[in-house]
């Protein structure tokens, strides 16, 4: 061979080498191009399941490291609700401004609460939420100062709330113009206060005693769909990262049944925060447990399903993917003055009213965590009492009964968060465990800091095979919504096969 030709030869091999190359790289592609967002929603969202219903052992599905790894940055979510009433109560233990809350608590902070403007927009409650008194910086601003020290740290708006009811919603949500209006309405707000994303507190779709409206199960359904398309659309036009969705929903059944077309709102969130509390409370007229985690033998059957895990697991079997539903966690216990005169400590005592309010919160029946310590150290008459069935501690003396969740509970609740795979807690509300530490005697917010050292240690969730799945690259080709996101594509472990063939073949051809 002289040398002119091998130098031909040469060149001949490398094209073919390249075109051989390229055989591998389209079918990666065809694969990444197959690989639908649409199909994150079923198979990967239900990605573990209890064995044989025992719901102590689990196995992952499918894909399940994908949701894991690339769509959220953490493990477990931490919702709290901060209320902006709390930055107006008097007391150094009771007051919580924005400058008081550690950024790396929490993984969101919901700002409680703005309301529906008679406009079909988005209002503030108070007047120093946008700006502050003296042209200072509003509570907003102030709130979303926290990520500059936790960038990771979500701050969304939480609208509505239980005073606000469904009052604005029912307009609102009344036909496709309306909604189309409020949805741009709510995007110009929260982009111009610089919020991350929305979280709906509509107490209730569909409940006639909250003033909803007959129309409001379908148009709260509407309302979500449309909220999620435009929010994806102004990520997409303007080119910045997408406004997140979330919405409080209701725990018990009867809420649930009125207000949700579960299998179809849940396509839309990123994320549900269940109101797991409140199953219980002076208006029963009986001793009960606010926030019971299951529930007992011989509880009243209209009672049945008041408990965390009984609404857990309605979400679940209506269809919502278990890694979207975050368990309300209360940082406040409710308390009853009892009248009976033969009582004991039990629960479903008769003659029980509202209590007299803590001396900081001041509202009659309901006492912060870092009251029910107060009143623990204080009234040394008080016994404690843990309720196994409930698993949740309660305390009693003459007179006085109150329902309330410490550590220990809280622990056993994250667990139950664990063990069911769910997305995480929220919490209601951050203002209301004990900010100073000093008077529960467990540090600086005692409650947060178990939430967060227990949903953040090693996992401990017994599962039978943790099968490692191959790492999808980050961005894919999305035709939902027709947008190539960053392609930077890690090397899975099928690209790595085809690299590896694709170096086999160059040696070979090149092997004289
Ligand atoms: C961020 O952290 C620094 C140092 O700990 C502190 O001085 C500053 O006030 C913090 N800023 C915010 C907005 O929390
Ligand atoms: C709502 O529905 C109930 C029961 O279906 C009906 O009695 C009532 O008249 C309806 N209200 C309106 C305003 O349509
Ligand atoms: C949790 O709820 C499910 C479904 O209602 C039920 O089958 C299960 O027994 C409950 N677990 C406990 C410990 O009560
Ligand atoms: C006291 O207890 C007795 C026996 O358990 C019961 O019959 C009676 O109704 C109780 N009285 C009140 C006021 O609850
Ligand atoms: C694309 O992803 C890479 C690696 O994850 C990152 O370093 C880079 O900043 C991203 N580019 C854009 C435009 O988001």
């Amino acid at each position: 061979m002289t040398r002119k030709e091998c130098l031909r030869c040469f060149f001949l091999k490398i094209i073919i080498g390249l075109i051989l190359s390229l055989i591998p790289l389209a079918i990666t592609n065809d694969f990444i191009d197959s690989f639908e967002e649409e199909s994150l929603t079923d198979d990967v969202l239900y990605g573990m399941e209890p064995e044989d219903g025992d719901e102590t052992k689990w196995y992952l599905k499918t894909k399940d490291n994908y949701l894991n790894e690339f769509l959220r940055p953490y493990k477990y979510m931490r919702v709290c609700y901060f209320a902006n009433w709390a930055a107006k109560r008097r007391s150094e233990i009771s007051r919580v401004v924005p400058e008081d809350i550690d950024p790396h608590l929490c993984t969101h902070i919901n700002f409680a609460f703005a309301k529906v403007g008679e406009d079909l927009s988005v209002k503030p409650y108070e007047e120093d939420d946008p700006a502050g008194w003296t042209g200072g910086p509003g509570l907003y601003q102030r709130i979303t100062a926290l990520r500059t020290n936790n960038s990771d740290l979500k701050i969304m708006l939480s609208i509505g709330g239980w005073t606000h009811a469904s009052k604005g919603f029912n307009e609102v949500s009344k036909d496709d113009a309306s909604i189309e209006k409020f949805v741009q309405n709510a995007i110009t707000y929260l982009r111009k206060y610089e919020f991350d994303g929305f979280d709906i507190d509509w107490e209730y779709p569909g409940a006639t005693d909250r003033q909803a409206e007959n129309h409001t199960k379908k148009g709260f359904t509407k309302l979500v769909t449309k909220l999620r398309e435009e929010f994806e659309k102004e990520a997409y036009e303007k080119d910045k990262p997408r406004l997140l969705l979330s919405a409080a929903v209701g725990a018990a059944n009867e809420r649930i049944d009125a207000g949700y077309e579960i299998d179809i709102i849940c396509q839309h969130f990123d994320f549900i925060n269940v109101m797991s509390y409140d199953y219980h409370g002076s208006w029963d007229g009986v001793t009960g447990h606010n926030s019971p985690l299951y529930g007992r033998k011989n509880e009243p059957e209209k009672d049945r399903l008041w408990n965390i895990n009984s609404s857990i697991h309605i979400w679940i079997e209506r269809g919502c993917p278990r890694e979207m539903l975050n368990v309300g966690i209360s940082a406040y216990g409710r308390s009853y003055s009892l009248f009976s005169e033969n009582q004991t400590h039990e629960i479903g005592m008769s003659k029980a009213s509202a209590a007299e309010a803590g001396p900081y919160t001041m509202e009659p029946g309901v006492l912060a965590y870092y009251e029910v310590c107060e009143i623990l150290n204080k009234d040394k008459q008080l016994k404690i009492y843990w309720h196994e069935e409930h698993d949740v501690p309660y305390a009693y003396r003459p007179g006085l009964w109150i329902g309330f969740d410490n550590i220990q509970s809280f622990v056993n609740k994250v667990n139950y968060v664990k063990r069911m795979q769910l997305g995480g807690v929220i919490v209601w509300s951050l203002d209301m465990d004990d900010k100073t530490g000093n008077v529960c005697n467990q540090g600086p917010y005692p409650v947060l800091n178990t939430l967060k050292s227990e949903l953040t240690k090693p996992e401990s969730v017994t599962t039978k095979s943790y099968t490692t799945i191959s790492k999808y690259p980050r961005g894919f080709w999305s035709k939902k919504y027709g947008r190539r996101r960053n392609l930077s594509l890690k090397l899975n472990s099928q690209f790595k096969t085809f690299f590896t063939l694709t170096i086999l073949c160059i040696l070979i051809l090149f092997y004289p």
